[in-house]
């Protein structure tokens, strides 16, 4: 799978763990950047990673923030991302099998790598359901279109 990460300052760090981790998993990784731990601002990663999934360039997008906090919220601006944040792999695997999500986030200042990985594992290996969840996946879009500006 074709998979888009990036990150920010803080997150820096443990990005390239994940992007080793992927590789190992037999996935192709597109790094969004940044390229330094320079201090930078979370929502522009967040935004070149959701663009990058709805454009179909990446099937699937990691970012990792302080918290993931910062970074899953600007991911969900764009129309179409279904960004969560997760802190243990229970969420990450029904994220995806009940909500879709086509993003994970997650915080370097809240987990370590090797809880990272296995959230990340989770989340890749589960599947959309469908059905019922289809329909309230699809209610979510509604409010979206409903709600644009
Ligand atoms: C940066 O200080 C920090 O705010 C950021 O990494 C993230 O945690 C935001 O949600």
């Amino acid at each position: 799978m074709k998979i888009g990460i990036g990150s920010d300052h803080v997150g820096f760090e443990l990005k390239p763990i994940i992007v080793e981790y992927l590789e190992s998993l037999g996935h192709e990784v597109v790094d969004f950047g940044p390229n330094s731990t320079t201090r930078t601002d979370y929502p522009k990663y967040g935004e070149k990673v959701a663009h990058a999934v709805v454009s179909q360039e990446v099937e699937q997008g990691i970012l990792i923030c302080g918290t993931g906090v910062g970074i899953s919220i600007a991911a969900n601006k764009v129309a179409g991302i279904r960004a969560v944040v997760c802190s243990e792999p229970y969420s990450a695997k029904l994220s995806k099998e009940h909500n879709n999500t086509n993003i994970l986030a997650f915080g370097s200042r809240v987990i370590g790598s090797e809880l990272a990985k296995m959230i990340v594992f989770e989340w890749l290996n589960a599947e959309f359901e469908g059905g019922r969840h289809a329909n309230r996946v699809n209610m979510i879009h509604d409010i979206e279109k409903e709600n644009q500006e």
